[in-house]
């Protein structure tokens, strides 16, 4: 394995972190490096927001379902979706904005390669890091506590620190569940497939120390309700259109 794919395979989320900030130079490198990752058409429709101030780092634990990792952590950041600069650019030249599903999978695609290529350089600076979809929880909080303007769609957190935990990798389907050749896969197939991920999954946990858990018990309830029912009238509410 060349250094990059050795990089890719080591990456756990981490969730304790040792006190200290991450220096802004590290920040800016992997910033940069990240900005790297392809974006449709060059539109670039992303921004981070840095959070420093502890007091807006400890509301945002509360609005992310009691995560003290999001204040615990060396820097805390935001990754929204962003068609602000477009906006003032269609201002400018007097052209309408008119956000369509599309903009906001734009918004959605370009933000997460550009996230998760973020991940990966700081990653490879010694970082450790870890997504938080908490931030969803409250969308209206969050942009009112960050000032968000129209045309920004906050769409996770990272937390990013140094590791005060070494976790243990988790496992990921069997390639044969995600990638398929001309045909796509029988439902036999890919149940078999999952029965036998299950119980990689199993020795995981119980490595763990949660033994008697599984992903398919896990699964099986993800969708059985809607999820985060307000996000749409949050992003309507910022300029976006879902239809
Ligand atoms: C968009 C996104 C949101 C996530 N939100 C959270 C979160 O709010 N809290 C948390 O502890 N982990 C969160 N995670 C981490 C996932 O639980 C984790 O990536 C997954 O279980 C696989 O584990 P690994 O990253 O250690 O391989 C999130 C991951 C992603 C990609």
């Amino acid at each position: 394995m060349n250094s990059i794919l050795k990089q890719m395979h080591a990456h756990r989320s981490i969730r304790q972190y040792a006190s200290g900030e991450v220096p802004e130079d590290d920040l800016r490198t992997a910033l940069e490096a990240a900005q790297c990752a392809a974006t449709s058409a060059n539109i670039q429709v992303y921004s981070v927001i840095h959070v420093t101030e502890p007091d807006v780092r400890s509301r945002l634990v509360e609005l992310t379902g009691g995560q003290e990792k999001v204040a615990e952590s060396g820097a805390f950041l935001v990754v929204c979706g962003d068609t602000r600069r477009h906006r003032i650019l269609a201002e400018q030249a007097n052209e309408p904005i008119e956000e369509s599903l599309e903009s906001f999978l734009l918004c959605a695609v370009d933000a997460s390669l550009f996230a998760q290529n973020l991940v990966l350089a700081l990653e490879s600076l010694g970082w450790g890091t870890c997504y938080i979809g908490g931030l969803r929880n409250d969308l209206a909080a969050v942009n009112e506590l960050l000032n968000l303007p129209q045309g920004v769609y906050p769409f996770y957190g990272l937390c990013v620190g140094e590791a005060a935990e070494e976790p243990w990798k988790r496992p990921r389907l069997p390639l044969d569940a995600v990638f398929f050749k001309n045909a796509y896969a029988s439902d036999a197939a890919l149940l078999e497939i999952m029965n036998r991920y299950d119980d990689d999954m199993a020795a995981y946990y119980e490595k763990r120390g949660a033994s008697g858990r599984r992903w398919i018990d896990q699964m099986e309830r993800f969708f059985a309700k809607p999820r985060r029912t307000g996000d749409r009238t949050f992003y309507e509410s910022q300029g976006a259109s879902l239809r």
